[in-house]
Parts: structure tokens; sequence; C-alpha cells
């Protein structure tokens, strides 16, 4: 079993160092894979519970991401986490552990970036690196505790993600880029940048960062990473549609992303109006195939 770092570079299909963020409520499969089709290197699943016994789809072999706290350690439970591994370890390009979440609900279960206890932090992350062999980082935020996660990360995990906001700004405000590059100076693991990554700023992050990935700009808009690549690439509502239809995938998603990947579009407001009175995905449809 191996429980020491190393150099590792995340065996993206193309070679693209930009991925897509993960993003609960946005990054379902469908998305996700279209993405990658896009010219994403890799793509992360929402946070996810070990705990939980919803099956998952990993059609496009995204960094699966978990999170959970003190619960994770209890025997029974480190169990399931063990089970979860196995069941999805073949399936995944890589695990990762969320010590970012902000939300009221991460406050209230104390996860995410609420998980403060550094000895909890550690057995948890420890026990995900017993359990595979592939890369696994940790996604942090700009914090006091920022750089005792990296000693923790550089002792058992091979990279570790940054977004420089603190849990108090949540998704708002500038992130710090002055104090993520101090941290990737000092890291002696490879950084994967996160925050505001766009088109225009992004050659210049990959000159910083070893990755750089990116979240709102890719929301509705997967072609962000076809023009960052140059990855020849059509979008086509049509085409996720086909993949929501074959996971069966909530109809509340699908009416999201329909409403999200028009956005820009000449002439869709009109189409929107359309499409927030549509009930259900035969007339959806038939607003993209009319
Ligand atoms: C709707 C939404 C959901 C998110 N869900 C997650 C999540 O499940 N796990 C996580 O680590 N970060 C999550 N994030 C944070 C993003 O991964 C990313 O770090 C952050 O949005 C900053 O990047 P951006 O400025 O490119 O959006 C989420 C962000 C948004 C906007």
């Amino acid at each position: 079993m191996k429980l020491q770092a190393t150099n590792y570079k995340f065996p993206t299909e193309n070679s693209s160092r930009v991925f897509l963020a993960p993003m609960e409520e946005v990054n379902d499969p469908a998305f996700r894979l279209i993405c990658k089709k896009a010219g994403a290197g890799l793509t992360y699943t929402p946070l996810t519970s070990p705990l939980s016994p919803i099956p998952l789809v990993l059609d496009d072999k995204p960094i699966l991401q978990i999170f959970g706290g003190i619960e994770l350690l209890q025997t029974s439970n480190s169990k399931l986490l063990t089970d979860f591994f196995v069941k999805y370890d073949k399936k995944v390009s890589g695990w990762d552990f969320n010590l970012g979440c902000p939300a009221s609900t991460a406050k209230k279960h104390c996860y995410g970036a609420y998980l403060t206890d550094l000895e909890t932090t550690e057995k948890i992350i420890k026990l995900m690196r017993e359990n595979t062999k592939k890369p696994l980082s940790i996604k942090i935020r700009k914090s006091p505790l920022a750089y005792k996660h990296l000693k923790i990360a550089e002792k058992y995990c091979d990279l570790i993600a940054i977004h420089p906001r603190t849990k108090e700004q949540g998704y708002s405000g500038t992130p710090d880029l002055a104090w993520a590059k101090e941290f990737k100076k000092k890291s002696k693991i490879p950084v994967i940048y996160s925050g505001n990554v766009s088109q225009t700023n992004y050659p210049q992050l990959l000159t910083i960062f070893d990755y750089v990935m990116i979240g709102r700009n890719a929301i509705g808009h997967p072609e962000i990473f076809s023009k960052l690549t140059k990855t020849p690439f059509k979008k086509d509502f049509k085409d996720y549609l086909k993949l929501a239809e074959k996971y069966n995938l909530p109809w509340r998603i699908i009416k999201f992303q329909a409403m999200q990947w028009t956005k820009g579009e000449r002439g869709s407001r009109k189409k929107r109006a359309k499409m927030i009175e549509a009930k259900n995905l035969e007339e959806l449809k038939f607003l993209f195939f009319e």
C-alpha cells in the first residue's frame, strides 16, 4: 500500500491541464461527459457521501470527491467507506476529499470548511490513502489551517486543489491570487488552482499552477473547454438530452441545464420563457427539436 506522496501527474486522456471543478447540482454525469468531450482534462463529481447507498454513474471516469467528518471514522462507517472504494476505485481517475464546502449543512454536520479538527482530517485522508492507489487529493480554501492541510496532503496525497476564498466569502469577492501563488511556492506536491478561471487569465495561471479548474464559467458553457484547449466541439443541447435520458436524470436537473445552456444564445430569452412553462421532458424536447 502506497503511503508516500509522489510527484504524481494526473493521467488525463487529452493532456489538457484544465478541469471541470466539482459543482453540486451542476455536475451531473451527462454534463461531465460533455465537458470531457469538449476538452476538459478531467471532471469532478459533486461532493458525495461515501455512506450514501445511491448508485453513481461514472462513465466520464471522474475524480470522485467525497465529504464527511468524524462519523467516517466510526467502525461501521469506515467499513462502508472501504466498500465504497472497492466498488468505485476502478471507475475513477482519482479521489478527492472536500475541505472547503462553506454551506450551512456543512457547518451543522462539521464537514467541508467546518472540519477543523486536524487529527480527524488526517485520519480520514490516511484511510482514503489505504483504500486506493489512484491519485488522491484534497480541496481546500484559504484559511488559517491551509498550511496544516498542506502538511497532511504532502504525507498522503498526490496533489492539492486550492480555492483561495475564505469560507466567509463563499463564492463572492476576489480570490486571493497572491496568497495562492505563495502557497504554490511552498507546496511539495502539484497544485490545482480554482477561482474565477476564465479564457483571459487561464494561460497565465497555467504558468504558475500545475492545473486549473473551471467552475461557474462552465455552467451552461461546456464549450469553454474547447476554446481553451482548441478541441473541435459542437455545442448541441440535444447531445446533453440524449445522455440525460440514458442516465434517467431527474427532470429538475435537466430543466436547470436547459436554462443554463441557452444563456447568451441569440434569441434565447423567448425560448427560456417557454422552458419555464415546460412541465416534462417531452415538452422541453419539443422546444429544442421543433
Ligand atoms: C453551484 C456550485 C456548487 C459547488 N459545489 C462544490 C462541490 O460539490 N465541491 C467542491 O469542492 N466545490 C464546489 N464548488 C466550488 C467550485 O468547485 C469552485 O472551487 C468555486 O466555484 C470557484 O471556482 P469558480 O470561480 O471557477 O466558480 C461549487 C461551486 C458552485 C458555484
